[in-house]
């Protein structure tokens, strides 16, 4: 069974979503004492802005690391992924990951019934950091809510959300947030798959 765990924060020591990010897969870890755990680091280790040049293939060390990060995301059984709220939206570098997994022919497909997702059978655990208050249904998400419709879209129906909102509002706020996001960790799988 294999954990992929993703960062993109921006803020190192002081980030949210590392914090919590890091308790799933080490919760998934005591679960699965067995557990394969690769981690990726999309801020300090980033993946290019996709461009023409990727898609033509024309930077042979770029291509590689793209078909290596796909490999990745589809060996995978769970993804942990920490995810800011930056922006209204995602920070970018995690934007870049999701231009090399969504990907058509591998990930997700096109017939004459309309799109079929391809990467069915992973359970994604969404680790949302927000400086302000959104909810679950903000016309102002663009974090949250584009995260379940890319992964629906790539056929994975099983995501979760593990959330700390309103961490700009005070310190107190900050520790409350954290510690009912901590109090609300999915279980992990019981039965390795
Ligand atoms: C570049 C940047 C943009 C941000 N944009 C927003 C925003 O639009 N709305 C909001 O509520 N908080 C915003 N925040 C606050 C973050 O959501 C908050 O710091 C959260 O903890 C981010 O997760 P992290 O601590 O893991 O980086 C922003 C923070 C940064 C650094």
């Amino acid at each position: 069974m294999k954990l992929l765990h993703l960062d993109s924060s921006a803020l190192g020591a002081n980030s949210v979503t590392r914090e919590l990010s890091a308790a799933v897969a080490a919760r998934w870890q005591e679960a699965h004492p067995g557990l394969t755990v690769e981690y990726r680091d999309l801020d300090s280790n980033p993946i290019p802005h996709l461009t023409g040049r990727s898609l033509a293939q024309a930077d042979a060390a770029e291509a590689a690391d793209a078909a290596a990060v796909m490999d990745q995301f589809l060996s995978a059984d769970v993804v942990v992924i920490g995810a800011p709220f930056y922006n209204f939206g995602i920070p970018s570098t995690l934007k870049a990951w999701i231009d090399r997994v969504a990907v058509a022919g591998k990930t997700f497909k096109y017939d004459e019934n309309g799109p079929k997702g391809l990467a069915g059978g992973k359970r994604v655990v969404v680790v949302s950091g927000r400086g302000g208050i959104y909810g679950d249904s903000s016309p102002a998400d663009f974090q949250e809510a584009y995260l379940r419709h890319v992964f629906g879209f790539l056929g994975i129906t099983d995501i979760e959300i593990v959330r700390a909102e309103g961490v700009a509002y005070s310190d107190q706020h900050r520790a409350d947030a954290l510690a009912a996001a901590r109090a609300s960790l999915p279980e992990p799988l019981r039965a390795a798959a």
